[in-house]
């Protein structure tokens, strides 16, 4: 195993077999391994340095129906919301006066935030803060939508490929959702010149280790700035609601094995990891994240957007106390930068 190790540190690259076998039979001391070499990796372009996105959470409303998210249209039991454009406006003063220099626009996908809308938004937040990037998180959207969005100013756009394999896509994702679609509108943002972000869920019902190399295998062809992976949680008013959480472990073993391969991403240490576990993402920052999105959504929303259960939305998750959160990177090594943190070239 630690052969493996070595030359995936060495080649960013194994094959199938053996990066399978790395996902399933990494011991304790091999994911130590992985950790120290991911960590020197991450060293070598982006040093000791962590980056903040502000999260904004805009829409509670979801046409879709994915049987993992607690937004699901299925979900009777979520409180829905939408934010204003004045909310918008103001969660992101809120946020560049705490230092934020990136706005991250997620929401479910919501016909009410349609290009009329998001288009004028986009360029009034990039003319009060020119320095400052948006990123959007608002899923999928036409090849015509998107270019708008980007002539409108947004710089960068996560879409989860959620599963590469047709088989276990088709088991989390309603009929009407096409894994062919996701892709291509993944392929569509990085042709635009949007910086990409893709990733998936670490122990999604039904998912095996193949499915896994696949979702690796994937990200190589798609070539994202940034990856973003977390535990499945289950939540409670959905399809899923009896299937176990995902392993942290794992998820960390994934985030080293990113990192490794893919030198120069930026790979968020999600909220979701921070949900399982009290210091997961110290923990993941540690394994090779240097990504963290504190919580900027007004306070009174925080707890409708929700995904998964038990989503950590409490005060030190959130912006209010991004003197904590940045002490907390600190003391576990790290130092929270300044500026938009673009990927390197
Ligand atoms: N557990 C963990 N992550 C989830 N997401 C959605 N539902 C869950 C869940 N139950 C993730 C999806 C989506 C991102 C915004 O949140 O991967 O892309």
């Amino acid at each position: 195993m630690k052969e493996i190790i070595h030359k995936l540190y060495k080649y960013s690259e194994i094959s199938d077999d053996e990066l399978k076998m790395l996902i399933d039979s990494a011991s304790d001391k091999d994911d130590e391994l992985l950790r120290l070499l991911a960590d020197d990796v991450r060293r070598r372009y982006y040093g000791r340095d962590v980056f903040l996105r502000g999260l904004i959470e805009i829409s509670s409303y979801c046409k879709n129906n994915c049987l993992y998210c607690g937004i699901r249209c299925g979900n009777k039991n979520a409180e829905r919301y939408r934010l204003s454009r004045e909310d918008i406006l103001s969660c992101c003063d809120y946020g560049y006066s705490l230092g934020l220099r990136t706005f991250v626009l997620q929401g479910g996908e919501d016909a009410f935030f349609n290009d009329e809308f998001l288009c004028p938004l986009i360029s009034e937040i990039k003319q009060n803060y020119p320095e400052c990037a948006v990123t959007l998180s608002l899923g999928e959207r036409s090849i015509e939508s998107y270019r708008k969005l980007k002539q409108a100013g947004a710089d960068r756009y996560l879409l989860r490929h959620e599963a590469a394999d047709e088989a276990l896509y088709t088991k989390l994702h309603p009929e009407s959702m096409l894994l062919e679609n996701r892709k291509s509108c993944l392929f569509t943002l990085k042709k635009l010149g949007f910086q990409t972000g893709s990733g998936f869920m670490v122990g999604a019902p039904y998912q095996t280790s193949d499915n896994i190399v696949s979702d690796i295998r994937f990200l190589q062809k798609l070539n994202p700035e940034m990856i973003g992976i977390g535990p499945f949680i289950p939540h409670c008013s959905t399809p899923f609601k009896g299937f176990k959480q995902g392993d942290l472990a794992l998820v960390l073993r994934l985030v080293s094995i990113l990192r490794l391969i893919f030198p120069k991403a930026l790979i968020p240490s999600t909220t979701a990891l921070g949900t399982i576990h009290p210091y997961g993402r110290e923990m993941g920052l540690k394994a090779g994240a240097n990504v963290v999105m504190p919580n900027l959504s007004p306070a009174d929303v925080r707890k409708k957007y929700m995904l998964y259960n038990d989503k950590i939305c409490t005060d030190e998750e959130a912006c209010e106390n991004i003197a904590k959160l940045k002490k907390r990177i600190a003391d576990a090594g790290y130092e929270v930068l300044g500026g938009r943190g673009d990927a390197v070239k």
